[in-house]
């Protein structure tokens, strides 16, 4: 089994579109809305800018993002689980002034076109990436943007410290899966979470792709590392 496979991607999220939401907000303490909150502040959002939400799950950047965009804003949403996208599809309706287009693609080979976006933002989708799938993903950050566009990215992360690393690491490996498991969802797919960070490491990699782009990054730690992020701009 190959779990950097597309297909295995797209129906393991589709199986963990049910509970999602529910574990995401249960299991996180509320940091995964910080963090989100965080780093959709890093991406300079202005009032009625096009903003491309790549790997958009359910929508959950959207309360972040909505108050800063304003009444005129639109967001380009990708993301390739029906699942996932199904949950977007509901959240949408309450931001009744948001001009939000749902596309299900690939973001690695999406049909949007070159320098459609004012800004992109990119949360909690980096981990089941291989490194040369995230080069194809900094080239295509550098395609979808205007000159001068912003971008952002976060993604769970391995912290440094032994101690606090193990803590974090038995936390994503053994007690979101029970989360998942009292929330009647698949405690399996949930261990696969954990997995998929353990490899990911942290942000390190994407920004070095993005950065061998010439896109302009600036790097961040969100509480001790358990979080990372990239910030950025293409010149
Ligand atoms: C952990 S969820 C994050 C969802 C949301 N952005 C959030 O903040 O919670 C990762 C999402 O990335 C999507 N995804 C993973 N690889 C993708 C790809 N190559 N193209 C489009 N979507 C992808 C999955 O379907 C899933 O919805």
């Amino acid at each position: 089994m190959n779990i950097y496979d597309t297909h295995y991607i797209e129906q393991l999220f589709d199986e963990m579109s049910q509970t999602y939401d529910r574990v995401n907000n249960l299991s996180s303490f509320g940091f995964s809305e910080r963090w989100r909150k965080q780093f959709v502040k890093s991406v300079h959002i202005r009032p009625g800018m096009t903003v491309c939400d790549l790997m958009c799950g359910m929508g959950e950047c959207w309360p972040a993002l909505a108050p800063l965009l304003g009444s005129q804003g639109q967001v380009m949403a990708l993301d390739m689980s029906q699942g996932m996208l199904n949950g977007a599809e509901r959240r949408k309706s309450r931001f009744p002034d948001l001009n939000i287009q749902l596309l299900k693609q690939d973001v690695l080979e999406s049909t949007l076109p070159d320098a459609c976006a004012d800004a992109l933002i990119c949360s909690f989708g980096l981990k089941t990436l291989t490194d040369a799938q995230k080069e194809q993903l900094a080239a295509e950050i550098k395609r979808l943007l205007k000159p001068q566009g912003t971008f952002a990215l976060v993604e769970i992360s391995v912290p440094g410290g032994w101690i606090f690393k193990n803590l974090y690491m038995f936390y994503l490996q053994r007690l979101i899966p029970i989360i998942g498991r009292l929330l009647l969802g698949n405690p399996d797919n949930y261990r696969m979470l954990g997995i998929y960070t353990e490899q990911f490491g942290d942000c390190r990699g994407m920004m070095t792709a993005l950065a061998n782009q010439g896109l302009q990054v600036e790097y961040h730690q969100y509480f001790y590392g358990c979080a990372t992020g990239i910030s950025g701009m293409k010149l």
